[in-house]
């Protein structure tokens, strides 16, 4: 059977956004769409000839046809060898460790994360480089410009491969493997965490609820925590992967995951409560009666990690986004490590990752993971905690106490304007961006700014500059606002202000958040002009 070359045009709008490229599924069944960006990933990386691939995705609508095609094109451009997860499913954090464990030369993963799934919702396309992470942006802007110039993609024309089994197959001369999700997930897991106490720790009664939300993490969930640690069946709430993520909008967050919260905040919650979102890479963590923020689980994590084995030999640094609460600053600077400040998006942890200068890294937007991968990891999040839990027999709300009493708390929440037209949007920062200069020494709803600036990142392993990176304000006391563009939406804009306010630990550390972030919200407001730009001064999700 021979390649057949397809001549087709340049797209122009394929720029990949926060984390690759993200669409209406309709648009992306658009003839031709996919293959266009399909191959152009493979012409930036100069070609897929004699090359191995992990391909797999979070199980959405279209997954399964965009993975026959991707197939087809790989066999048709000359790879040597696709992995694939059975019935194309694969987590974002196990598709980043069968990269690296079968050192391949990357993968393509298809996600669009916790964006909901189906004919009228949300699909997305990301190419991972051989070191099992988010391609960096010279790649993507390579990527892009592919795009924009391409004339012809090669596809080969077979019938569609079975998925459904595993073991070896062909598709003309390249081979397919098609391999469990799961097995080496699980196995990498078993090499970082202590199983036997967390098996004593499920054994002597602690109960948990585990809500996959009706996407990827179901089966690994399952396989882990019920079937290996022995949480009693049930444990894991909505473990099927559905097309349409059952019609919900698969994010661990307060919002989103609002019947595990309510169980959570009732007299009925178990010891501990966990969600992951579409892909399996975010997370999100509740205790009996209290809400973790992801900053502040970066945190805990950071400090008590060397309790799981895969971590006792300590952490080098920490890293997290620049939106990411302080919390974990403080916890790097007590033991003594390197913390550092990214822009927004995980492939901008993978030089510290890949140089050892950071072993766990976080984020605000529910995304906490370590060395052992090159994406955020919701699964390992929640092992971590119950490795945690299960050493200091302690529970969810004794830990953030102590916690908050050795370090103080941030106070911290993530306001979002969603749907906001993209002029209004761009037009409010950028008059906020012409106004930072004079806001220091200035007062705002009784808030007095220190400083303001727009954040730039300099990687401090290839030097490699990111500009415009969001809008900073930091107050006198300790307050922080951030303000900048999701950069993974596929409508309008969506405006996101992160509130930050820091309590020593002598003052009172059990205020309710949004009240303790009351006088910040405010003055940022006041200062972003927020209601004549946008049209409202309530936002639509509160993380
Ligand atoms: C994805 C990325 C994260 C990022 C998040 C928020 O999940 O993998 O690294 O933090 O999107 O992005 P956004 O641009 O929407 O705030
Ligand atoms: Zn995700």
């Amino acid at each position: 059977m021979k390649p057949v070359m397809i001549s087709c045009c340049p797209i122009d709008d394929q720029k990949p956004g926060t984390s690759g490229l993200r669409k209406k599924t309709r648009v992306f069944m658009q003839p031709g769409y996919l293959e266009n960006f399909v191959q152009s990933v493979f012409n930036a990386i100069g070609g897929a000839e004699g090359k191995t691939f992990v391909v797999g995705g979070d199980g959405r609508f279209f997954n399964a046809q965009a993975i026959q095609t991707i197939l087809k094109m790989a066999a048709a451009n000359g790879a040597a060898k696709i992995i694939v997860g059975q019935n194309g499913l694969l987590s974002t954090p196990s598709a980043s460790h069968l990269i690296r464990l079968n050192k391949t030369d990357g993968g393509l993963i298809l996600s669009a994360s916790h964006n909901p799934g189906g004919p009228d919702e949300d699909f997305g396309v990301k190419f991972n480089t051989s070191n099992g992470g988010p391609a960096a942006e010279q790649v993507t802007d390579a990527i892009y410009e592919q795009t924009r110039e391409l004339s012809r993609y090669f596809i080969l024309p077979a019938g569609d491969v079975d998925l459904s089994q595993t073991g070896q197959k062909l598709m003309g001369d390249m081979k397919i493997e098609v391999i469990d999700p799961v097995v080496d997930y699980l196995a990498l897991m078993e090499t970082l965490f202590d199983f036997d106490k967390i098996r004593a720790l499920f054994a002597s009664g602690f109960t948990i609820r585990f809500d996959a939300m009706h996407a990827v993490t179901g089966p690994y969930a399952k396989a882990v925590l019920e079937e290996t640690l022995g949480a009693p069946a049930g444990s894991v709430l909505n473990p099927i992967p559905l097309e349409d993520f059952g019609g919900g909008h698969p994010d661990p967050n307060p919002t989103w995951a609002r019947t595990l919260m309510d169980l959570m905040m009732s007299d009925k919650a178990p010891d501990f409560g966990a969600a992951s979102d579409g892909d399996g890479d975010r997370n999100m963590v509740v205790g009996k009666g209290i809400y973790v923020t992801p900053s502040d689980s970066l945190a805990v994590l950071a400090a008590n990690a060397h309790l799981a084995p895969g971590y006792k030999a300590g952490l080098t640094g920490v890293a997290r986004s620049m939106p990411t609460s302080t919390a974990s600053d403080r916890v790097a600077a007590k033991l003594g490590i390197e913390c550092f400040e990214t822009p927004t998006g995980w492939k901008f942890f993978g030089n510290l990752l890949d140089a050892d200068r950071a072993t766990i890294c976080g984020e605000e937007s529910a995304g906490t993971g370590s060395n052992h991968v090159r994406e955020k990891d919701g699964l390992w999040a929640v092992l971590l905690w119950l490795n945690i839990l299960a050493e200091r027999g302690q529970s969810v709300e004794e830990i953030m106490l102590e916690h908050w009493q050795t370090y103080g708390r941030d106070y911290y929440s993530r306001h979002d304007y969603e749907a906001v037209p993209s002029d209004a949007a761009a037009d409010l920062i950028s008059a906020l961006r012409d106004r930072l200069p004079n806001l220091p020494g200035h007062s705002f709803q009784g808030m007095n700014v220190s400083n303001a600036d727009e954040f730039s990142y300099s990687d401090p392993i290839d030097g490699s500059i990111s500009k415009n990176q969001g809008l900073r304000i930091i107050f006198k006391g300790g307050a922080r606002a951030v303000l900048r563009l999701s950069g993974t939406g596929t409508e309008g804009a969506t405006l996101r202000i992160y509130l930050e306010q820091y309590a020593p630990p002598d003052t009172d550390l059990t205020m309710n958040t949004q009240d303790a972030l009351g006088a910040v919200k405010r003055a940022i407001a006041d200062i972003s002009q927020l209601e004549s730009f946008v049209g409202r001064s309530e936002p639509d999700v509160v993380t």
